[in-house]
């Protein structure tokens, strides 16, 4: 139950974080706004077509939907294409923006029938908030006590029927009574080195750059599975061709791009090679636990955790054991050195 202090016309949540985002947010470009312009994620995108086209011949609204899965796949572009492909709004959030209670009310009830409610890093929500938005979610309403002491009575507030979608890159850090609330709940997976591919080439004729089909793929593979990371290379790869007066992004322009931004032709960046070669260097290759590698490195243990080493442990660099993690012999050969022991 929460306070009934809230104000329904007052700036929301959801507004204040969307007037917050910074540029790479908004950079709304190149996102696809249907099925049909979404590259990858074959499984999740037939799935939810399904649910899409159910719930629009009922008339319905969408069944709670849950996206995890590691940052830059796509997650809020896909909440963009539900919204458009359901003629729904979104509005977005995020889990640490939803201080209080109350801010969970102020945000639904100024949903219209249908919306679509995106909330961001959701396991960061905190459990008052969380415990508002079992009943918002299964029930569409929430309990609101009026007066103070023996007066007190409570009363429940009907909200519109929305569709919350849910995204974290940390799953099992949701309580389970919040993840059994969602209806669908989707994993989305790193993107092969063609859907790449065919992401950079869309992209490239978007900003009005020229790149071939060679190139786009190279500029792929070097992009971490991951087309937030894609996107980012190609607009380097852009800016230094029109440094250049050069009307193609050539083989040679993206390899200088790539030399630049410190980025060698397996897609390890600077941060990456440097985990490495500190683990092999500094620990014998391991095994080392997070928070001393975390704290080696200048990060923190989330960052490293969630950005670093899911792609490290992908491409086969890194293991993690029981005991800490450990660079493997395809890290040494990568970095030139020789094998230890
Ligand atoms: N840009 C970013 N992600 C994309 C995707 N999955 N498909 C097409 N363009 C994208």
């Amino acid at each position: 139950m929460i306070e009934s202090n809230f104000n329904k016309d007052s700036l929301t949540v959801a507004d204040s974080v969307i007037k917050g985002r910074d540029n790479d947010a908004f950079d709304n470009k190149l996102r696809p706004r249907s099925f049909d312009e979404y590259i990858g994620q074959k499984e999740v995108k037939a799935n939810l077509r399904i649910s899409i086209e159910a719930a629009k011949k009922r008339g319905d609204a969408l069944d709670h939907i849950l996206l995890h899965g590691p940052p830059g796949l796509g997650k809020t572009t896909l909440a963009n294409v539900i919204a458009t492909e359901m003629d729904a709004n979104l509005k977005i959030t995020s889990g640490p923006a939803i201080e209080k209670p109350g801010d969970v009310a102020s945000i639904i009830s100024n949903l219209d029938e249908g919306d679509i409610l995106f909330i961001d890093e959701i396991h960061r929500l905190k459990p008052v908030v969380e415990e508002v938005l079992y009943t918002a979610m299964e029930d569409y309403g929430i309990d609101i006590v009026i007066g103070k002491g023996p007066a007190a009575r409570s009363m429940r507030i009907a909200l519109p029927k929305f569709t919350m979608i849910g995204a974290t890159t940390k799953l099992s850090m949701l309580s389970s009574p919040l993840r059994s609330r969602f209806g669908n709940i989707f994993k989305l997976q790193f993107y092969t080195d063609d859907e790449l591919g065919e992401i950079v080439k869309r992209s490239a004729e978007i900003l009005d750059a020229h790149i071939d089909e060679f190139v786009s793929l190279r500029l792929a593979r070097a992009a971490r599975q991951t087309p937030r990371i894609a996107n980012r290379y190609l607009k380097r790869a852009r800016d230094f061709a029109d440094i250049h007066n050069e009307s193609f992004i050539t083989e040679d322009i993206l390899l200088e791009t790539f030399k630049r931004i410190g980025v060698d032709e397996l897609g390890l960046d600077g941060v990456d090679r440097e985990i490495i070669s500190l683990i092999i260097n500094k620990f014998q290759g391991g095994p080392v636990g997070l928070s001393t590698l975390a704290a080696a490195i200048g990060e923190d243990k989330s960052t490293l955790e969630d950005i670093y080493e899911p792609f490290l442990i992908k491409s086969g660099f890194l293991e993690r054991t029981t005991r800490g993690r450990v660079v493997t012999k395809m890290a040494y050969r990568h970095l030139g050195h020789g094998l230890i022991g």
